[in-house]
């Protein structure tokens, strides 16, 4: 079921404003639950590699992502091997975001979660698979590296997101701004005891600072998937489709793309 809140429902709709000032151009597929949303991220992601093999993925971590990734070794284990060699050779993504400070030997690491959900199960080359790199002894600069590199590759073809708590995508914490490029940031405490549960729940052992692609790398994607489940989810998932852009809740941004779609399940769209 495809609904875009205060106005009629469709894919991708350049809608009429429903409200003054707001862009009402998110469209929201609600599955029933976050297996199904899992299944449809999966084809998507899927169906991306096998068309447009000549455009990098946008990735992202986090617990919402966790069945995609799952799914998606289940559809990546059901090919061919002929067609598995074609997608791991053409290969090419880009992660949001890194922990400042962790490497892939460090189990708190997005590298690591990587390996584990994705580089592993889909036996891909780690040389096709970029995130920031934590280890770098100057953050400012790798986040302009990782940026550039970015760039070099022609940008992001499907970025996936999830969405924090606070509204953050990434780790684009508010306030932030639609033009900020790939940086290095403070992670705001919330966002930390958001993320503890990687760190044996222990909020002071999440590190403070991270290097996240910016608004500006997400904007410029062909396409956006935004991803949302849960209950816990329901709060922020209401503000985003009823608030104005705004730097208070970077999520917000996506209003102006011109083809963002929110996948989201019944919990996180009723928030029960
Ligand atoms: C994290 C990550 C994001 C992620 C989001 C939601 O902090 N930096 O990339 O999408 O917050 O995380 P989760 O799916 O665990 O709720």
């Amino acid at each position: 079921m495809t609904r875009t809140p205060g106005v009629s429902s469709g894919a991708f709709p350049r809608q009429p404003l429903a409200q003054p000032g707001i862009d009402q151009r998110l469209a929201v597929d609600v599955l029933p639950d976050a297996d199904a949303v899992a299944a449809r991220v999966a084809e998507l992601l899927l169906h991306e590699r096998q068309q447009r093999p000549q455009r990098p993925l946008g990735l992202a971590t986090g617990r919402t992502m966790e069945p995609v990734y799952a799914a998606l070794a289940t559809r990546w284990a059901a090919l061919s091997g002929a067609e598995r060699q074609r997608l791991t050779k053409g290969w090419q993504s880009f992660n949001l975001d890194e922990y400042v400070g962790l490497g892939r030997h460090d189990p708190g690491s997005f590298a690591a979660e990587m390996e584990g959900r994705l580089v592993e199960p889909l036996g891909l080359n780690w040389t096709r698979v970029g995130l920031p790199n934590g280890l770098a002894p100057d953050p400012v600069a790798e986040a302009h590296r990782y940026g550039a590199s970015v760039q070099a590759a022609g940008g992001i073809g499907l970025q996936l997101l999830g969405l924090g708590l606070n509204g953050h995508v990434g780790f684009n914490e508010p306030p932030c701004e639609a033009h900020q490029p790939c940086h290095a940031l403070r992670l705001s405490s919330d966002t930390r005891a958001a993320n503890a549960g990687a760190f044996g729940g222990v909020i002071s052992a999440v590190p403070e600072r991270a290097i996240t692609l910016g608004m500006a790398e997400i904007l410029a994607a062909e396409r956006i998937v935004l991803v949302v489940t849960g209950p816990t989810k329901a709060r922020v998932l209401q503000r985003l489709l009823n608030e104005p852009p705004n730097r208070e809740l970077p999520a917000s941004w996506l209003q102006r793309h011109p083809s963002t779609q929110v996948i989201v399940d019944e919990a996180a769209w009723n928030g029960g």
